[in-house]
């Protein structure tokens, strides 16, 4: 880590244990603005790339802890204009963009908060959210309807359908952040939440949902997937994810007749997927 990163990073946890102590001292504030403008430009991230950890994702909680800081840190101000009038901390306005970002910003509805970073060629359909700590890489699509939760890390040239909401998570602070890794389709009215990892060419159907307690499935290489204490929910490179039922066998839910949601992994990507999965390029 640079030299410049560790001091910011050694302030940022000195100002968040001070607590309440914090409020109203600009130094405070200045570092959680240096936090700010780091995470804009994606020099700093709340999880990166760390080939040396198993999940092969490294978290950094003081990062979350910044996050939190700047909420701490801020007043309820009055912010838009006259037909658009709105509420919120200080330290949270939306994020202005120009033109040289190279991110598409389509009118209407969409909101993307400070504190998140956008890469070039990233396109923003109406309306949609982007969350503080997000990080959302080169030439992805966020569709409308969508949600990019607070710190989720979305990779490059992925696909977020209308609809699909990507959880967040701040606290605790040193839990993995839902993580999309590239080249991931998340279809229609999905769910991911509670640090997920959805490795590289995933393609979820419309309408999967996956949480830490939620078992996948594998009926293609006969494994039940499931989060551990240790790691979280992973879904494998290429899988294929569609929703699913399994048969309720505890409790009187045999009796019952009643089934459960599972997701089920019904085959690995092949040249079929990737001709369901191809994007608009046109759009772009
Ligand atoms: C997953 C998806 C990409 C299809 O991938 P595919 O590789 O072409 O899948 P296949 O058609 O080969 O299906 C494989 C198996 O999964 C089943 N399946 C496919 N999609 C499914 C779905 N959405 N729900 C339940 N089962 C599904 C198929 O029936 C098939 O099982 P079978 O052989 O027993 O019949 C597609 O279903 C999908 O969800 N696309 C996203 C659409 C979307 O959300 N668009 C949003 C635009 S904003």
């Amino acid at each position: 880590m640079a030299a410049k990163s560790r001091e910011l990073q050694a302030e940022i946890e000195r100002y968040f244990a001070a607590g309440a102590e914090a409020i109203g001292d600009q130094a405070a504030m200045n570092a959680f603005l240096e936090l700010r403008e780091a995470l804009n430009t994606g020099r700093v991230r709340a999880a990166e790339p760390c080939p040396k950890t198993p999940l092969g994702w490294k978290v950094n909680p003081w990062v979350k802890q910044g996050i939190l800081l700047g909420f701490r840190l801020g007043t309820l101000v009055h912010m838009g204009c006259d037909e658009f009038s709105f509420v919120d901390k200080s330290t949270y306005p939306s994020r202005k963009f120009s033109v040289d970002h190279g991110v598409r910003v389509v009118p209407g509805g969409s909101s993307i908060r400070e504190g998140a970073f956008l890469a070039r060629g990233v396109v923003c359909m109406p309306p949609m959210y982007v969350n503080a700590g997000a990080y959302v890489d080169e030439g992805t699509m966020v569709d409308s309807h969508a949600l990019v939760g607070s710190c989720a890390q979305i990779g490059k040239r992925v696909h977020l359908s209308a609809g699909a909401q990507i959880g967040g998570v701040l606290e605790p602070v040193n839990a993995t952040p839902v993580i999309i890794e590239d080249e991931v389709l998340i279809g229609g009215n999905t769910g991911v939440y509670e640090g997920t990892v959805v490795r590289q060419r995933a393609v979820l159907a419309a309408g999967t949902i996956l949480t830490r307690g939620t078992p996948v499935y594998d009926i293609v290489r006969g494994e039940v997937l499931r989060a551990s204490a240790e790691e979280p929910l992973i879904i494998p490179e290429g899988a294929v994810v569609v929703p699913g039922s399994r048969e309720l066998k505890r409790g009187t839910g045999n009796l019952s007749g009643l089934s459960l949601y599972t997701p089920v992994i019904v085959k690995y990507r092949d040249d079929k997927t990737d001709l369901s999965a191809t994007l608009e390029d046109l759009l772009r």
